[in-house]
């Protein structure tokens, strides 16, 4: 056993005890997107790769109805009957697992039982998708130890519903699906209506996508991602009135788009405005994609940057500040901030042969503007959520 496993099986032992029975051990990555954000909840468009830290869950079956699970890094251990379970603000992070066995249930599972060691290494709140790994990765562990096996899309709509209906944060479909399914070295198209994707090379001519947090983190539960979906709801109420055909901001074209927006007010507009060019962004960036030429997919983040700061009112001063200062670096080809913003990370395509320079003005210069240290990672993309077996 590789000794980052071998050392958390003797804490899992240490907390847990030992059943004598198999010990699963599954990961999940984070997630990066690339480009379309507040498109899912619109069942738009979205490209994807997921992000290289991840959540490691290990598992042992109990088969005596109860729920044992143990953080390693709040080093908490939380045990609740494995049925009938709510959320409970006390619970804290114990409450993403609890919903991914909630969530199970209701798909129809019957569940035994388990004890489950986390360990995460996904920053939280920086827009990476953490929640949904850490959720991937019990839902992987529970199919393991009791049993059962799942699709891909089937297992998307678990962990969707773990964070609409137990959590209660209205988030799209598109991140499950991206860490459930994108491969190695790939970036991934999705459509949130019908579920389909596509893995594309993520190559782009001699550049590299690099995270960058601006060290603020965000919440989706402070109610403003809510909002704009809110907003989103009522600019769609309106459009309808132009074209009852409309089913989701999704079916609304650039073209359509600027003939009826006069039904609706200012900020109304302003957010389907972004929903609708991010749309077309995200089919423009599946070309370029293809196509290796990262000018045209760095002028995309750069607009849907732009859009998200100005129509969206999603980013902060700092997000725009750090993109702001990508953009202006001759390395750098495009930037955008990236997941439901309000904090969190950005995402920069930059020059391979300029990266460590670029990286050392980027960091004095958001030192000098903000007062704040940013992190990085390059963007080695790595398979899907998955479980570990051991030879
Ligand atoms: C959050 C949600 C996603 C998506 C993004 C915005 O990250 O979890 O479903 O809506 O915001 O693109």
């Amino acid at each position: 056993m590789d000794p980052r496993l071998e050392r958390l099986k003797q804490r899992f032992f240490q907390v847990f005890g030992d059943q004598g029975r198999h010990l699963t051990v599954t990961r999940a990555p984070g997630r990066v997107n690339l480009l379309g954000d507040h498109t899912d909840y619109n069942e738009g468009y979205g490209l994807a790769a997921n992000f290289p830290q991840e959540i490691t869950v290990m598992a042992q079956r109990r088969g005596d109805g109860m729920l044992g699970m143990y953080s390693c890094e709040v080093e908490e251990r939380i045990q609740v009957p494995v049925h009938n379970l709510r959320y409970v603000p006390g619970d804290g992070w114990a409450n993403y697992p609890k919903g991914v066995m909630w969530s199970l249930e209701n798909a129809g599972e019957k569940l035994e039982g388990m004890n489950l060691l986390i360990e995460g290494r996904i920053p939280q709140g920086a827009g990476l998708g953490s929640s949904t790994a850490l959720a991937a990765a019990c839902a992987l562990a529970a199919s393991s130890v009791e049993g059962f096996q799942l699709e891909p899309e089937a297992m998307a709509k678990v962990l969707q519903r773990t964070e609409n209906q137990f959590m209660n944060v209205h988030s799209g479909i598109l991140e499950p699906l991206c860490i459930l399914t994108a491969g190695q070295g790939n970036a991934l198209f999705m459509d949130a209506r019908s579920l389909e994707s596509e893995e594309i090379p993520l190559s782009l001519d001699g550049a590299l996508m690099v995270v960058l947090d601006s060290g603020v983190a965000r919440s989706l539960k402070t109610g403003d991602y809510a909002k704009r979906q809110e907003e989103c709801r009522e600019a769609l109420k309106l459009l309808k009135t132009k074209n009852e055909a409309y089913k989701a901001l999704r079916d609304v074209k650039v073209l359509a788009y600027e003939r009826f927006k006069k039904v609706l007010p200012m900020l109304l507009s302003a957010r389907a405005e972004h929903v609708v060019y991010e749309n077309d962004r995200v089919l423009k960036a599946r070309e370029a994609l293809k196509a290796g030429d990262p000018a045209a997919f760095g002028d995309l983040m750069n607009k849907s940057h732009r859009s998200l700061s100005r129509l969206m009112q999603c980013s902060t001063e700092e997000l725009d500040t750090l993109v702001g200062l990508a953009q202006a670096d001759a390395a750098c080809f495009g930037a955008r901030l990236t997941g439901g913003g309000f904090g969190g990370c950005a995402v920069a395509l930059v020059r391979e042969d300029g990266l460590d320079e670029f990286l050392e003005r980027l960091k004095r210069g958001y030192w000098q503007k903000v007062g704040g240290k940013m992190k990085h990672w390059v963007l080695d993309t790595v398979g899907p959520a998955s479980e570990i077996v051991e030879d």
